[in-house]
């Protein structure tokens, strides 16, 4: 799949082409065009949080590689990414990745699983990319780093990656189809829920153990503490009601504050979500017709594509009361609708061509955030969706630090490809223009294809390994296949 008609990010050479293009997209974002470097630049800030300072502005978002060991100890590959994180110079870690709290909640027989088996490497895993950091950067006590709790729920492959193995919240009147579940799939009952709540509670205790910072209890991209936030349609303890639907936060918190006193906990959460889209016969994505009021969105204003932050403003609430401040923004899902959580020029294999500029997107969650921020000041924001930006990215990221607009710019695919770029901007050193990334998806095309995820385009040791080859052939036949005529069905073993 190619990409359609918008201008690259590449060519819009100077600061007023790209003022200029926003402009006629309509778009607005903050922008400063002279870059500041050194300790008194808005992005170099540290920032207060209880008794911890975070040494500046930037945050690594958790970034999954689908490369740990069968039974969910990182692999070398693992290693190296953690490392990189390290070395980027970002001084708040967000998760490292996705990592399960129990096998059946596993995404990919790849991932990462918390466990007494697993906790010696997975201490490791961070005792390895907090060395890193104090190698390059003379100390780390200005380095937060949590771990990433989460359940794959729906989308879960804990056995085989061609074999789904669901666990749904509700019955969704679309995402159930796509999966090719029976009208009448069974959810997980309260009793299930409550395990997968306990599940959580000891996976924080054994996190505290390895000396995480904090737990992200997980609450975005279609996954089970983000589906409860929409599940209206559920009977029992945890759905219907806003209380109902957010006690599977508010028990797993409960939890981990008795047994674990006093571990920082944050959420990162899908602030807005849309209805699912596909591919038209041109490959370009178009949102699922939705009927009536759509209710399966959270902080969704029920069209399917527009967003209302009334409960997402609750749920903010509900966490201050909770004494948790930190939220990593997102939205929506990489399963159903892609474009709005991860602006992408190019689609991963089970993605569609996008339906808008991506620059559309990016300002979308980043004035969705400021938003939020405006309304909740005391919240600690993480905002996401900066990589397409490419060589923007650090004039953005400075007014929205600048002006209050976010507390922290998160970064995801640029940490696979060009990770030091958080201390090259820190220092006011050019960028390194080769090594940006220009979102070719090839880190999530790999791992849909069963492939370890990296930045296969950029990263010189993933293009020297053999998965690399086996990559462009993936490409080729798709490629091949669409110029034959079919678009390929999203595949629910994808
Ligand atoms: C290969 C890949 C792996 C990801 N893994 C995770 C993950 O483990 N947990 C998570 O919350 N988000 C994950 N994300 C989403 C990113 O954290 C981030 O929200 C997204 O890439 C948008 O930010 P960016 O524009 O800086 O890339 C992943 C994204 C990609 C492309």
């Amino acid at each position: 799949m190619g990409a359609i008609a918008y201008r690259k990010i590449a060519s819009l050479r100077t600061a007023s082409d790209f003022q200029s293009y926003l402009d006629q997209l309509g778009v607005s974002l903050p922008f400063d065009e002279k870059m500041q470097s050194g300790p008194d630049a808005p992005l170099s800030q540290p920032f207060e949080l209880d008794d911890k300072t975070i040494g500046n502005r930037f945050c690594v978002l958790p970034m999954e590689g689908w490369d740990a060991l069968g039974d969910g100890r990182p692999s070398e590959l693992t290693e190296r990414r953690w490392q990189r994180f390290g070395l980027s110079g970002a001084k708040l870690i967000w998760g490292g990745e996705a990592c399960a709290v129990c096998h059946q909640g596993k995404g990919n027989p790849r991932q990462l699983l918390i466990n007494e088996h697993t906790v010696r490497e997975i201490a490791h895993l961070r005792e390895r990319l907090v060395a890193t950091h104090e190698e390059r950067f003379g100390g780390s006590g200005d380095l937060l780093v949590g771990l990433q709790l989460s359940h794959a729920g729906r989308f879960a492959h804990p056995n085989d990656n061609k074999r789904l193995e669901p666990r749904i919240v509700y019955n969704h009147p679309i995402l159930d189809a796509r999966l090719g579940l029976e009208k009448d799939y069974p959810c997980l009952t309260d009793g299930e829920v409550d395990e997968i709540i306990q599940c959580y509670i000891k996976a924080a205790m054994l996190s505290q153990e390895t000396g995480f910072d904090f737990v992200d209890i997980k609450h975005c991209h279609g996954y089970p503490g983000h589906e409860f936030l929409s599940a209206h349609t559920r009977p029992g303890r945890y759905g219907g009601s806003f209380k109902n639907r957010t006690r599977f936060l508010t028990e797993i918190v409960s939890g981990i504050r008795a047994k674990t006193g006093n571990l920082k906990i944050g959420v990162r959460l899908s602030i807005f979500d849309f209805v699912p889209f596909s591919k038209d016969e041109k490959g370009i994505g178009r949102p699922e017709a939705a009927s009536g009021n759509y209710q399966f969105a959270f902080g969704g204003d029920g069209t399917g594509l527009g967003i209302d932050f009334t409960e997402t403003i609750m749920l903010l609430d509900l966490l201050a009361n909770m004494n948790i401040k930190l939220v990593c923004t997102t939205a929506g899902s990489p399963y159903y609708n892609p474009h709005i959580q991860r602006p992408a020029m190019f689609p991963p294999c089970d993605g569609y061509l996008p339906p808008e500029d991506p620059l559309v997107g990016v300002s979308r969650q980043i004035n969705a955030v400021a938003e939020l921020k405006g309304k909740r000041p005391d919240m600690i924001f993480v905002g996401s969706g900066y990589t397409y930006l490419q060589e923007w990215m650090p004039h953005v990221a400075q007014r929205a630090i600048s002006s209050n607009m976010v507390d922290f710019v998160g970064l995801g695919r640029m940490m696979l490809a060009y990770p030091d770029i958080v201390a090259d901007i820190l220092n006011g050193s050019p960028l390194k223009k080769r090594r940006i990334c220009r979102t070719f998806s090839d880190c999530t095309t790999a791992p849909r294809n069963g492939l370890v995820s990296g930045c296969y385009p950029l990263d010189k040791f993933y293009r020297a390994r053999p998965q690399f080859e086996m990559l462009k052939w993936i490409k080729k036949s798709l490629r091949n296949k669409q110029n034959q005529g079919g678009t390929r069905k999203w595949k629910k073993n994808s």
